[in-house]
């Protein structure tokens, strides 16, 4: 790696990926790691300093997560975020006890210690909290730096330059949020800005051309911005020892084989091999009903289409994103996995151990990618395309998928596009969708009964994936979706919106 970095060790905040880019806005690169990574590793990513985000858990907890101790002695600033101050806490032997009360949301701090962290930030400030446990008794030769009415805020160890806030810096609703944590990476790490995409895309080209070194490499083409945008960056690397390989696995949108063929024709000059295998992802699909075996025959049927068409290769990238593997390295673990995303099946991960996987852009979100995709010219209606999930319609096809089930949902959806264009709304929301349901509902058309499948619509805002929200849909637009698909589908008499939010729900039904 090019450039230093600000390496955060994740312990399961639902901010630590705020962290992040907050960081690399501040044209910073930061990675995120588990909190179980060992020091060893954290030095590949050649750190000039290090945050402990903040955690669900309580320190005294049984299994709560644990610092690896040689971190607190490695001589780099580190910066622990609420759990991640009780943790330094905890290591050194201060002491933490559970709050009467819970304290959640805005509070005014005192700055009373004017130390390298909060030096330069006025008094009065109005921070974020967020925590249940509280810090009692500081360690030894830490001073404390910051109080509101109810709690230490912060404090510090300037020798060692160790610091612990027990608010959070990197919410936007905490005051001077940026300027603490620029006075931890430039005044205390000493880091200086310069990173930048295009500073990226550069350190990617070099370090793809080093790793690979003349050898071949394949990708797993999907035709999404993701693995587009991986193709252009491989190729703008390694040219013609790169080859594409897109499967279509007949679980696509409409007509999506042909659209990607053209499309990749006439943008793009490099190896590509399209591979129809519709017919034996849907013969392994039959009967199947349960959204975990639907994903990982599909994972499993990949991988062995893959790997015939490109029997030889010595490295296989994939266009994984900081949300496809954050289940993966989170404190939750396996038993608290939600899906198993395609790029996270058994093969891969064996590939992954021998050091033949390439994830160029596993520490980043999709719009990240976006704007990369954007420096490499990649044209603007692949750039906008909406994420579609690796395994395609097999998860908005409720209950067991057939040839038939694939062709009405296939229609109904191309109707939900189509008319999202129409309304000018395709480029403002993150995903748009139809699901089909595995009921069946009674209608009347005309004067006659009828007794069909009911379609549900999914359109969701989000930045990252990681949350999102349905999105208030105007009523007309509703209504055209409804008169078209089932005016026009025959086999669907019922269509519904769905309005949940992520969480609970996640953004696929399976
Ligand atoms: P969920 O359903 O987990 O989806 O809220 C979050 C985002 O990820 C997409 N998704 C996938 N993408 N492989 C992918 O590449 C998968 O297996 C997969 N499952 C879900 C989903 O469409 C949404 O944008």
């Amino acid at each position: 790696m090019e450039f230093q970095s600000i390496v955060i060790l994740d312990f399961g905040s639902q901010y630590t990926q705020l962290i992040a880019r907050r960081i690399r806005q501040l044209k910073v690169y930061s990675v995120i790691v588990s909190f179980r990574v060992s020091y060893d590793e954290i030095k590949n990513y050649k750190p000039a300093g290090i945050i402990l985000s903040g955690g669900p858990a309580s320190v005294y907890a049984p299994g709560a997560p644990k610092l690896d101790s040689t971190i607190l002695s490695c001589g780099l600033p580190i910066l622990g975020i609420c759990y991640g101050m009780q943790l330094i806490a905890y290591c050194e032997k201060g002491n933490i006890v559970r709050s009467g009360s819970r304290e959640y949301g805005r509070t005014v701090i005192d700055i009373c210690a004017k130390g390298d962290l909060l030096g330069n930030i006025p008094a009065g400030g109005t921070v974020w909290m967020s925590h249940g446990d509280r810090i009692d008794k500081i360690p030894e030769n830490y001073i404390i730096t910051a109080r509101s009415d109810n709690a230490l805020c912060a404090f510090e160890n300037p020798q060692r330059k160790i610091y612990g806030l027990q608010f959070h810096p990197e919410v936007h609703h905490t005051q001077y949020g940026t300027e603490i944590l620029s006075n931890f990476i430039f005044r205390i790490c000493g880091i200086s800005p310069g990173w930048s995409m295009p500073s990226f895309i550069d350190t990617k080209i070099r370090e793809i051309r080093e790793q690979t070194g003349g050898k071949a490499v394949v990708l797993g083409l999907s035709g999404g911005v993701d693995s587009t945008v991986l193709a252009v960056l491989l190729h703008k690397a390694i040219g013609d020892q790169l080859t594409a390989v897109f499967v279509d696995n007949g679980l696509l949108r409409l007509n999506e084989g042909s659209l990607i063929k053209e499309r990749f024709a006439r943008h793009f000059q490099m190896n590509i091999k399209y591979i129809d295998a519709g017919k034996n992802f849907l013969k392994r699909l039959k009967k199947i009903t349960d959204p975990e075996k639907k994903r990982l025959i599909i994972g499993d049927e990949f991988v062995k289409v893959f790997f015939s068409a490109v029997p030889e290769f010595d490295f296989l990238a994939q266009g994984t994103l900081y949300p496809d593997v954050i289940e993966s390295v989170s404190v939750k673990g396996p038993s608290d996995k939600i899906k198993t995303h395609h790029n996270r099946v058994k093969r891969i991960l064996d590939l992954k151990s021998r050091g033949m996987i390439i994830e160029p852009f596993q520490e980043l979100f999709k719009d990240e990618v976006r704007e990369i995709g954007r420096l490499l010219d990649v044209p603007e209606e692949i750039i906008q395309r909406h994420p579609f999930p690796g395994p395609g319609l097999a998860v908005r096809i409720l209950g067991e998928i057939t040839p038939e089930r694939v062709n009405i949902l296939q229609r109904a959806d191309h109707i939900v596009i189509d008319e999202i264009k129409n309304a000018g709304l395709y480029n403002k929301i993150w995903q748009a969708f139809g699901v089909l349901l595995p009921v069946k509902a009674v209608g009347v058309m005309g004067d006659e009964r009828t007794y069909a499948d009911v379609l549900a619509i999914r359109a969701v805002e989000s930045v990252d994936g990681m949350t999102a929200d349905w999105v208030k849909l105007p009523y007309e637009l509703l209504e055209t979706f409804s008169r078209r698909i089932i005016g026009e589908i025959k086999e669907i008499n019922r269509v519904v919106y769905d309005i949940c939010s992520k969480p609970p729900g996640t953004i696929e039904w399976e």
